[in-house]
Order: C-alpha cells, then structure tokens, then sequence
C-alpha cells in the first residue's frame, strides 16, 4: 500500500506561530510535528510516501525531510496544493502518485499514541472501499464525527454543533483507487472546501466502508491548546509504539 501525508494549508488558527512557516514544521516536544505521521506509516509497514505541502515554506520539507534517512527511507515523494482547497483537494493531487493503488493518508497534525499496523493489515485484506479510524473524545464538535449502527458507520457529519456521538473520526483514511473519481464528483463546502468527510460519506452510502477504534491516545496539533497537548503527550511516553 502506498502512504499520501498531508502537510499543506495555512494553519491560521495558529498564528502567528505560522505566519512564516508552514504549521507541520513547527516543533512538537523534540522533533517537527511532521516527523509523527511519517513515522506512523513506516512503523506501518507503508514505505512509499508522498508529501503534499503548500503554503508558506514549502521548500523547507525538502531541506527538513531531504529522501527520509531519519526513517530508514532511501526516497520521499513530494507535491505542491496551491491555497488552501482542502484536505480532499490535497488529496486530489497524489492521483498520479496512487497510480491505481490503495492507498493511506495522514494528515500532517494528527499523532497517535500506538502504531496502525493492525488496522492498515486488515485493510490490506478487505480488497475493496474504505476504512476509518475513530477515536472517543471529550470535544466531537472540532471534529468529524462518526454516528454508529450496529457494527457499520450510518453517516459522518462534519464538526456537529450537537453532536450524536463522541466518536471523532481521526486524520488517517485507508482508500481503494476509487477515491479519487469520488474526490472528482465533489462539490466545495459552506466554506469553500472539498470536505473528506464528504468523501467518507459516499464509501458510506456505497456499503463499503470499515472503521476501527484505535488504542492508546490520538490528538490533533493544530490549536495552541492541541499542539502543547501533543507536547506533553510526546514527552511522557512517545508516539507510534507497538
Ligand atoms: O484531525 C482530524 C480532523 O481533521 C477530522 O476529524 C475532520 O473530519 C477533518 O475535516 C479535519 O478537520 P480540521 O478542521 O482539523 O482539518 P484542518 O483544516 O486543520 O486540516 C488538517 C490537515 O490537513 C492539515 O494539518 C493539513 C491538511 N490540509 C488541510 C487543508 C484544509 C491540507 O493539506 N490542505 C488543505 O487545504
């Protein structure tokens, strides 16, 4: 399976820590945030990566991450999201790196406490659709948020006001090739971007999507209070273990 890690957008909710750099490159505890999902498909066993960046300081991941040695890796991929389209418009763009491929995607802010090398094998054998990765929080309404029937997912609504689940849906998705003709049928949300979790809700409508409760903690890093939460995290007993 091929790895797509999402680095772009402009990360203004956390300026003006970002106004000259790009949010993943700034430090979580010892290492740069980008470092945990990279670091989370290798451990995965996903060693064909491509990075999308954008935004301000695009060519700093070259100089950072260079062909990956710090990850045992001999070669990185990268790609340029001009704007800030949204996660399923990045997304869009690793169509000729899939290359028809399943493939699974991280965002750039997301860290976990434990590897996903279960869940990204049992996809490996489910063929065909999509899986997701849910996690109980405390705070659904900042994310996507997953409502359960049963043993499948019945929809995905996207940050909830009044939430019908406590279940967010965490930033890794498992996609077969059919992703990216789904991608191309969307259209820009209320707030001018093509949503994932619009493209999580087709799979759904479709019958084919999976999803699975991850162990251990997951957070996002993408406010002051999530980025210092995955500081401390990180330094009490590190990210991506078995
Ligand atoms: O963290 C999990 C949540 O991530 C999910 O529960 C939500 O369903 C999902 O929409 C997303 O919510 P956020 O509003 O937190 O996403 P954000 O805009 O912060 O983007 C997350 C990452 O995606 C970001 O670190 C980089 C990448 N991204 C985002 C946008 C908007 C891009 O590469 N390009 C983009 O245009």
């Amino acid at each position: 399976m091929k790895g797509v890690i999402l680095g772009g957008g402009l990360g203004t909710r956390l300026a003006p820590l970002t106004r000259v750099t790009n949010k993943h490159l700034l430090p979580v505890y010892n290492r740069p945030m980008i470092y945990y999902p990279i670091e989370c498909l290798v451990k995965a066993g996903v060693t064909d990566i491509l990075v999308v960046t954008g935004g301000n300081s695009a060519g700093d991941f070259l100089k950072l991450l260079r062909n990956g040695a710090d990850f045992g890796l001999k070669h990185i991929n990268y790609t340029y999201q001009e704007g800030e389209g949204g996660i399923a418009a990045a997304l869009a763009l690793a169509r000729h790196f899939a290359d028809n491929h399943a493939i699974v995607v991280a965002l750039g802010d997301n860290l976990l406490e434990r590897t996903i090398a279960g869940p990204v094998g049992r996809f490996g054998t489910q063929q065909k659709g999509a899986k997701i990765l849910l996690k109980k929080v405390p705070d659904p309404e900042r994310f996507g948020v997953a409502e359960l029937d049963g043993d499948r997912v019945a929809r995905i609504v996207e940050k909830p006001r009044r939430p019908r689940s406590d279940l967010a849906v965490i930033g890794i998705y498992m996609y077969d090739a059919a992703v990216f003709d789904i991608i191309a049928g969307l259209r820009p949300s209320a707030r001018g971007e093509l949503e994932i979790t619009d493209v999580n809700n087709v799979y759904i409508e479709r019958g084919e999507m999976t999803y699975e409760i991850v162990e251990g903690w997951w957070t996002d890093a993408g406010t002051f209070e999530s980025l210092h939460r995955a500081a401390n995290l990180v330094a009490q007993g590190g990210a991506n273990n078995p």
